[in-house]
């Protein structure tokens, strides 16, 4: 087998690659930047261009079963709203044909989807719970979500929520809290916000391990633990043993253009169930970082 990592650049899609190279399975990944780098291809959604054409001409015919990993989405969030036509274009329209496009060439898909196709009240979401997307980015991926479960029941729907990670120069809460204590500021959490953290490194090997084994479906990949935000910044300032300070804000005064569900922990029993796949507990992930800021001050 081999994959192809769409957004083979970004957080989780660089993990995804790194992960699948210690399986000994070949990844190439694509970016939208002019000069894409080792192991990546340039490959833009924003134009009319199929897959097959930024790849080597006989990717898709060497004999290897090929996963394409879509892991590319418009960031920051708030652009689903502010830039709705591009967006749209990018994460649902283009999207969508990219997922055609590698099943015409005998491709699957995976499909990384979110918890914000469900509208954030009950939390604890099962596979089959009813989407209610409030946000324009969870009406996009809640599209291609269900486009994919109905049209191509080969492939394969992963639905995350937050995303962290071990390592302090990456983007993610837990270095953007580290950095906001460094400059003796304030962590301001959404109040009342319920999440599923789970480890970047663990995302990427459950992704692989459900290309491995096969799985088709939809199938929440998340750690089981669940925190409220501002809980999950004092538990991190505590394991760093430093007196961060964590301030709550209702989720209107961030003033963010597109709506955050307030409970996106999900229930992913069901992949813990049938992979024996066990995610890294949060205390775990955070002494990681410790010891991570440990070695690059030393
Ligand atoms: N981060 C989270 O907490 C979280 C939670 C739930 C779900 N997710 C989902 O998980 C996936 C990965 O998230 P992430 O945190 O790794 O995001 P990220 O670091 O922002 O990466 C996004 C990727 O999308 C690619 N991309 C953006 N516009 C594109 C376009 N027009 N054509 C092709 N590729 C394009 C980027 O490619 P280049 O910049 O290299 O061009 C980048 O590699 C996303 O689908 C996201 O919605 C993330």
């Amino acid at each position: 087998m081999k994959l192809l990592v769409v957004g083979g650049a970004g957080f989780l899609g660089r993990y995804v690659r790194a992960e699948a190279a210690r399986h000994g399975v070949p990844a190439l990944g694509t970016t939208t930047r002019a000069e894409p780098g080792r192991g990546l291809v340039r490959f833009d959604l924003a134009e009319d261009r199929s897959i097959r054409e930024a790849v080597p001409a006989d990717y898709f015919r060497d004999g290897r079963p090929v996963w394409v990993v879509v892991c590319s989405c418009t960031t920051p969030m708030d652009r689903c709203r502010t830039e709705w036509d591009y967006a749209y274009r990018v994460n649902v329209t283009n999207t969508i044909r990219l997922i055609d496009d590698a099943a015409a060439a005998g491709a699957r898909a995976v499909f990384v989807s979110t918890s914000y196709v469900f509208d954030g009240d009950a939390g604890y979401y099962p596979e089959d719970w009813p989407h209610a997307p409030t946000s324009a980015y969870g009406q996009h991926k809640s599209e291609v979500d269900r486009y994919v479960t109905a049209t191509h029941p080969d492939s394969l729907v992963v639905r995350l929520d937050k995303i962290v990670g071990a390592d302090p120069a990456e983007a993610h809460p837990f270095s953007d809290w580290w950095n906001l204590y460094r400059a003796g500021k304030p962590a301001v959490c959404i109040a009342d916000q319920v999440l599923s953290p789970t480890l970047v490194d663990d995302l990427a090997g459950g992704i692989v391990t459900a290309c491995r084994l096969g799985l088709r479906g939809v199938y929440h990949l998340t750690g089981p633990e669940a925190f409220r935000r501002d809980h999950l910044a004092r538990h991190f300032y505590r394991v760093m043993g430093v007196p961060g300070e964590v301030l709550t804000r209702p989720v209107a005064a961030f003033g963010l253009a597109d709506p955050r569900p307030l409970n996106t922990y999900l229930d992913s029993s069901r992949f813990a169930a049938e992979t024996g796949f066990r995610f890294t507990p949060m205390s775990a992930v955070m002494t990681r970082f410790r010891a991570a800021v440990g070695r690059a001050a030393a």
